[in-house]
C-alpha cells in the first residue's frame, strides 16, 4: 500500500479542501480525465507505463470529496530528480494549485538529499514557464524540434537544492 505523507500539504479554496497524497492506483481515471485535455496528452499505455517507472514518483491533488484536480510526476535517481509532467484541471487553474504540488515535491525529495531538478517544457508554455521559474528552475538549453503534434523546441530548465 501507498504511503500518505505525514504533513501533507493543504490548500483551503472556496468551497473545500484540497490535499496532495500519492496517486493511488483508483486515481488513474482521474488522471486520464485531465490527461486527454492538454496538450500532446500522453497516452494511457504511456500513463500506465509511467506509473510502474521503478524510480518514479506521483502526487494527486484531490478535492474535499475525493476527486482528482490535478497531479505531479517525478522521478529520481540517487540526488537528482526530474519533473515529469504536472498539469491541473482546467477549470482550477490560478488557484494556487501548481504551487502547492510542487511543495508537495520538494517535501517528497527532501528525505533523499537531492541536489538538483530538471524538466523539460514546450518552448510556447509560458504559464509552465512562470510557474517553474517562480519556483526556482532556471533555464539551461533548449532541444530543437524535441516535441510532436505539434512539433515545437524544448526549454531545459533546473532547480538546485544546493545553498
Ligand atoms: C501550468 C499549470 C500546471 C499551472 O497550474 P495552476 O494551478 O494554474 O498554477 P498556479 O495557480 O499554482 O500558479 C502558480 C504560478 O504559475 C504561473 N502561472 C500559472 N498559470 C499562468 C498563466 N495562465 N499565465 C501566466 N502565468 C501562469 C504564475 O507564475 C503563477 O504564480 P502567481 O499566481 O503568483 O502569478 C496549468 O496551467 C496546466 O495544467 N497547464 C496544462 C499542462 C501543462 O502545461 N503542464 C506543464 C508542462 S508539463
Amino acid at each position: 500500500m501507498l504511503r500518505r505523507y505525514r504533513a501533507t500539504p493543504r490548500l483551503t479554496l472556496l468551497n473545500s479542501t484540497l490535499a496532495i497524497t500519492r496517486l493511488q492506483p483508483d486515481d488513474l481515471p482521474g488522471v486520464w480525465a485531465i490527461e486527454q485535455t492538454l496538450v500532446g496528452p500522453w497516452t494511457l499505455a504511456q500513463l500506465q507505463e509511467e506509473l510502474a517507472l521503478a524510480h518514479g514518483w506521483h502526487l494527486v491533488a484531490k478535492d474535499g470529496a475525493g476527486i482528482v484536480v490535478a497531479y505531479l510526476f517525478g522521478s529520481r535517481v540517487l540526488d537528482e530528480a526530474e519533473i515529469r509532467k504536472i498539469a491541473v484541471a482546467a477549470d482550477h487553474r490560478r488557484q494556487g494549485i501548481a504551487d502547492l504540488l510542487l511543495r508537495g515535491a520538494w517535501q517528497h525529495l527532501a528525505q533523499f538529499a537531492v541536489s538538483s531538478c530538471f524538466l523539460e517544457l514546450r518552448a510556447t508554455n509560458l504559464a509552465a514557464l512562470s510557474l517553474y521559474q517562480k519556483n526556482g528552475f532556471q533555464i539551461i538549453g533548449r532541444r530543437r524540434n524535441y516535441y510532436t503534434l505539434p512539433t515545437e523546441d524544448a526549454m531545459v530548465l533546473v532547480k538546485s537544492f544546493i545553498p
